[in-house]
């Protein structure tokens, strides 16, 4: 087991109608796994928690988010109770985190080049001309043309299909063993996205580690993930093996995602603009669920045979 993640709970503080502060759940027990060699699509609708749920596993919560229970094991050690010299450690050395908008990570003041191997030398000393080296021989295998010349250019002057290039070869440079990314293709053209998404697969697998694909896509998992954990309002509602889950999905949502994608969840995505969890009682799927009754007043377990498993009262999974 690469990660797993058990219970992960997380708050954020709200402002109430009389000024006051107060906290509500915004991650309500998250658990998932990774597997070397797999790869993990974590999707949901825009706001369901997936960028929450990586963030907290990397120690990068915004102050308005508080850290309230779970563990987060990778490779064996508690993420969540590591000192921030030891996450630092951890983080763009053994794992590689494309952050959502990750163009924005790169430094637009600093050539290409010069960040990949300034993102060497944050975690070991290095000798420059090495570095250098290892900075476009990265390029190279991130279908970089002319890796050499490109290490010379600023941000600005390559295109975004490139830009994200670059960003995936941040996080890889230094072998990570589980990579995470964050909606990798937003904003990029349907044949950049391919690409892109390509890439990420072949060094998943080709570098044996794990793999986190966040996305709200389910075309996305159906094609280049082995896993799926499905999100909404802070809460896993489906996991399971990506073949077993979409020939026989458990819960309604996973079913009208399956039913509609992707046209619908595109759609959804522009026009919710996203609430996390309504602060009600019960299963929080409940207010759209064609098959709610009044059992779902009470908020359903995860229940499952083995590895499938979904948050459901109506749940019927047999084992594979
Ligand atoms: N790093 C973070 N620190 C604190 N709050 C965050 C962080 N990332 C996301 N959030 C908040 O978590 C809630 C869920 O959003 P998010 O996780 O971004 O949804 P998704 O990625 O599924 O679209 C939002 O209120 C968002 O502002
Ligand atoms: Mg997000």
């Amino acid at each position: 087991m690469l990660l797993d993640v058990q219970d992960l709970r997380v708050e954020r503080s709200v402002t109430g109608a009389q000024g006051e502060r107060g906290f509500e759940p915004a991650l309500a027990g998250v658990s998932f796994r990774v597997v070397k060699g797999r790869i993990l699509g974590l999707v949901g609708e825009h706001g369901a928690g997936k960028s929450l749920a990586a963030s907290a596993i990397l120690g990068l919560l915004r102050p308005e988010a508080r850290l309230v229970g779970g563990r987060a094991l990778f490779e064996g050690q508690d993420l969540l109770r590591m000192s921030e010299a030891d996450l630092t450690r951890v983080r763009g050395a053994r794992i590689g985190f494309v952050v959502q908008s990750g163009h924005a990570t790169l430094d637009p003041n600093t050539r290409v080049g010069a960040q990949l191997v300034r993102a060497q030398s944050i975690h070991r000393p290095i000798v420059k001309a090495e570095a250098a080296w290892r900075a476009e021989t990265i390029m190279s295998s991130m279908g970089i043309p002319e890796p050499r010349l490109r290490a010379q250019a600023w941000p600005h002057e390559l295109t975004p299909g490139i830009v994200q290039r670059v960003v995936i070869g941040l996080a890889l440079i230094n072998e990570p063993q589980l990579l995470i990314a964050d909606e990798p293709t937003a904003g990029l053209d349907i044949t950049t996205q391919v690409q892109i998404l390509d890439l990420l697969h072949l060094e998943v697998r080709r570098r044996r580690i794990g793999g986190i694909i966040i996305t709200r896509d389910l075309g996305v998992v159906a094609q280049y993930c082995d896993d799926i954990a499905v999100m909404y309002a802070g809460q896993v509602v489906e996991q399971g093996p990506v073949g077993q889950v979409f020939t026989r999905p458990a819960h309604p949502l996973t079913r009208a995602m399956i039913a509609d994608a992707p046209e619908r969840l595109a759609l959804a995505g522009r026009r919710v603009g996203g609430p996390v969890a309504e602060p009600a009682d019960g299963c929080a799927y409940r207010a759209r669920c064609p098959d709610a009754t009044d059992r779902c007043l009470v908020a359903p377990p995860l229940v499952g045979a083995g590895v499938h498993a979904a948050r459901c009262h109506f749940a019927r999974i047999a084992a594979a």
